[in-house]
C-alpha cells in the first residue's frame, strides 16, 4: 500500500484509494466499517468520502462473499449465447441465491455486466480468472473440482481465431505468430521500441505533426482526431501534463482492447511512452477496469521487464527523457469509461462525469492538463511513427484511416476480434465471409455497429462500409467497433430490455434525466417483454428516452436513449405486437 501511493503527488494521496480498498477487499473478505476507517485513517480523509466508494463500485462489497466469487456475465451478447442456462445450474447447484454465500462458506454467485469477452460468450469470472465458452455442464463441474480441490484450475485466454484474408493485421500483427508470448524478447525480436528509438531523437512537434496528419481517429468510441486532441493540450500553463491510457473496455460487445494488453503489452507500452514525449508528459496512468486483474499483473510485470532495459523511467535510453507508467485499477462501473468519470475515478473520488468544457486537455487529471487516449489508439502510434503519417494515411479511406479492431459478437458463426481496413470491408463481408454467417442460417435482423450505445441498423444496411463516416451516414456510428449480429427470429424486445437494464445499472446517479430515465425505460420494457404491456407504452418510451437523450452531463444518457430509440424506429412492430397481444389494442 504504501509502494502504491507513492505512485501518486503527495497532495493526491486519495487517488490510491482505490488500490488501498482492492488489497483490503481481498485480505478481509469485505469491506466493513473497520476496513473503511482504516482506509479513511491511512489517506487523511473523512470516512465518508470511502463509504461512498464502497457502495458506487460495483466490484467492492460490504458483506462477505463466499471464498470464491462466481460472477456470471448477463449482457447482451452472453445473453444472445445462453448464460440464462449458466444462471439456472449454478443457482440449482449451489442451493443459495443471487449474492448470497453458500453454508460452507466457499461459494457467492453474482449476475454482472458485461466482462469484455463477448466474442467467447457466454463467460464467468471466478475471482480474479477468465473462463470462456461456458455451458452449464462445465460450470457445475468447476464448482465439483474447486470444492474437492479448494482450488480454482487455471484458465488461459481462448486462442485468437487465425486472420481471415479479408483482413489486414497490423497491431494483431505479433500475437498472429506462431509462438509469440508478447514477452518483451519477443517484442524486440519482432522490431519493438525501434520507433520510440526513432521519437526519441525526433522533436515532440514533429510526432504530433506526424500522428495528425495521418488523420488518426480514436478507437475509444467518439472517434475524435488523435493528434488534434494532443494540440488542444494548455502549453502556457505551468503545471505537469499527464497521459491517462483508458483501459476500461466496457462497452457492452467490445473486446478487442483486451486482446492489445494480454497478447502483446509493450506494443501498449511502446505506445504510451512515445505519446508522452510528444505531449510533454512525464507520467502516465493505465486505468484498467477492475476486471481486468490478471492483466494488470501481466502489465505491471512488462513495465518492470521494460524498466530493467531502460525503456521505462529514469533518463530513457540514456536520451535524457523521464517517463514513469503506473497502472490505476477500477472497481467496476461503465461510467469509468467516459474520461472525465475516469479522471475523477482516479483521483479517488465516485466516478461522475465533469461538465465540459474545460476539457481535459486544459484541466483534467489533478487540474492539470491531460490527455485521454484508448489502448487501440495508443496501440496505433508505434506504427505511425515506423512508416510516417503518409503510409498510415494511405490505409483505410478519407476520413477513416488505418486499420480498426472489430469485436464480432451475437448471433454469427465465428465471432472473435478481427483488424480489418477502415472502409474496405462491408457489414456483409464482415458477417457472412468473416463470421462465417449467422448462428443459425437466418437472414440477419439488425447490427448494433459501434458497441451497444449505438442505434442498431436493420438488414437493409448490411453493404454498408465499416468505416466512421459510412456508418454515421447508414444513421449510427462506428463507436467502439463493437459488431453485434442479431438474426431473424431474435426476440427484439428481450434484447431492448438487455440493453436498458445495462444502463439503468451503470448510471451514476448524477443527473435526473439518466438516472430516472434509464430505471422508466427499463421498467416499461419489463412489462412490455413480461406480457403485462400497455397499449401507451410504446409512446411512454419513445418519450423517456426523447426526454433523456441531449439533457445530460456525459454520453451515457444518449448511450442510454439511442438504442432504444433506434429499436422503436426499425422494430415497432414487434413491441406493439406484445402490447396487442395483451389485448390492450389502441
Ligand atoms: C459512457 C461512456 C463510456 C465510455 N467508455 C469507454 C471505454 O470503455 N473505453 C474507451 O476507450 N473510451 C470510452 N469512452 C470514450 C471516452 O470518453 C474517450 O472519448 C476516449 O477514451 C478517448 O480516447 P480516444 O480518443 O483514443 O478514443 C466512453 C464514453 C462514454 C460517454
Amino acid at each position: 500500500m504504501d509502494e502504491l501511493i507513492t505512485h501518486y503527488p503527495p497532495d493526491h494521496r486519495r487517488a490510491a484509494v482505490l488500490w488501498l480498498l482492492h488489497l483490503l477487499q481481498a485480505h478481509c473478505g469485505c469491506l466493513g466499517r473497520e476496513q473503511v476507517e482504516w482506509t479513511a485513517a491511512k489517506l487523511g480523509l473523512p470516512a465518508i468520502n470511502v463509504w461512498e466508494l464502497v457502495r458506487f463500485y460495483p466490484m467492492f462489497s460490504e458483506a462477505p462473499r463466499g471464498r470464491f466469487h462466481i460472477k456470471v456475465c448477463r449482457t447482451l451478447s452472453c445473453a444472445q449465447c445462453g448464460c440464462g442456462g449458466l444462471f439456472q445450474a449454478l443457482e440449482q447447484k449451489l442451493g443459495v441465491p443471487l449474492e448470497a454465500v453458500t453454508a460452507d462458506g466457499l461459494f457467492t454467485l453474482s449476475a454482472v455486466e458485461c466482462l469484455a469477452a463477448c466474442g467467447t460468450g457466454p463467460v464467468m469470472q471466478i475471482n480474479d480468472l477468465l473462463f470462456e465458452r461456458m455451458t452449464p455442464e462445465r460450470a457445475v463441474a468447476l464448482v465439483d473440482q474447486i470444492r474437492a480441490t479448494g482450488a480454482i484450475p487455471p484458465a488461459a485466454l481462448a486462442p485468437l481465431r487465425p486472420a481471415h484474408p479479408l483482413e489486414r493485421r497490423l497491431l494483431l500483427a505479433n500475437m498472429s505468430q506462431p509462438g509469440y508470448t508478447g514477452s518483451l524478447a519477443d517484442y524486440c525480436a519482432a522490431g519493438g521500441y525501434e520507433p520510440l528509438k526513432k521519437a526519441l531523437a525526433l522533436k515532440p512537434e514533429v510526432i504530433t505533426a506526424e500522428v495528425a496528419d495521418s488523420e488518426l481517429r480514436g478507437r475509444g468510441g467518439a472517434g475524435f482526431p488523435c493528434g488534434m486532441k494532443w494540440r488542444f493540450l494548455d502549453r502556457k500553463s505551468d503545471k505537469p501534463v499527464y497521459l491517462i491510457c483508458n483501459g476500461d473496455e466496457s462497452e457492452p460487445g467490445t473486446f478487442k482492447d483486451r486482446q492489445l494488453l494480454y497478447r502483446d503489452p509493450h506494443q501498449l507500452i511502446e505506445g504510451v511512452l512515445i505519446t508522452c514525449h510528444a505531449i510533454g508528459a512525464q507520467v502516465a496512468y493505465i486505468y484498467l477496469r477492475g476486471e481486468f486483474p490478471d492483466g494488470a499483473v501481466r502489465l505491471e510485470r512488462e513495465i518492470a521487464a521494460a524498466r530493467a532495459q531502460h525503456l521505462v523511467g529514469r533518463n530513457i535510453l540514456g536520451t535524457g527523457f523521464d517517463c514513469e507508467i503506473y497502472i490505476h485499477r477500477g472497481a467496476g462501473a461503465y461510467i469509468c469509461g467516459e474520461e472525465t468519470g475516469l479522471i475523477e475515478s482516479l483521483e479517488g473520488k465516485r466516478a461522475y462525469p465533469r461538465i465540459k468544457p474545460p476539457f481535459p486537455a486544459v484541466y483534467g487529471l489533478f487540474g492539470c492538463p491531460t490527455v485521454v487516449n484508448n489502448i487501440e489508439t495508443l496501440c496505433n502510434i508505434p506504427l505511425i511513427v515506423r512508416q510516417g503519417a503518409h503510409w498510415f494515411h494511405q490505409l483505410g479511406v478519407l476520413r477513416s484511416t488505418g486499420t480498426r479492431l472489430i469485436s464480432l459478437s451475437g448471433a454469427v458463426k465465428r465471432p472473435g476480434v478481427y483488424e480489418i481496413e477502415n472502409g474496405k470491408v462491408t457489414l456483409w463481408q464482415l458477417i457472412h465471409d468473416i463470421g462465417g454467417g449467422t448462428l443459425h442460417d437466418r437472414p440477419v435482423k439488425g447490427i448494433i455497429p459501434g458497441g451497444s450505445s449505438m442505434p442498431i441498423l436493420p438488414a437493409a444496411h448490411l453493404d454498408v462500409p465499416i468505416d466512421f463516416e459510412s456508418i454515421r451516414l447508414a444513421g449510427s456510428a462506428a463507436g467502439s467497433g463493437a459488431v453485434i449480429v442479431l438474426e431473424e427470429g431474435d426476440d427484439i424486445v428481450q434484447y431492448a430490455l438487455n440493453v436498458a437494464q445495462f444502463y439503468a445499472h451503470e448510471s451514476c446517479g448524477q443527473c435526473t434525466p439518466c438516472r430516472e430515465g434509464t430505471l422508466w425505460m427499463e421498467k416499461l420494457l419489463h412489462r412490455i417483454h413480461a406480457g403485462g404491456g400497455r397499449a401507451e407504452d410504446v409512446a411512454l418510451l419513445q418519450d423517456v428516452a426523447d426526454n433523456i437523450d441531449g439533457q445530460t452531463i456525459c454520453a451515457l444518457g444518449e448511450a442510454a436513449a439511442w438504442p432504444i430509440k433506434a429499436f422503436l424506429k426499425h422494430y415497432r412492430g414487434d413491441f406493439e405486437k406484445v402490447c396487442r397481444a395483451n389485448g390492450d389494442v389502441p
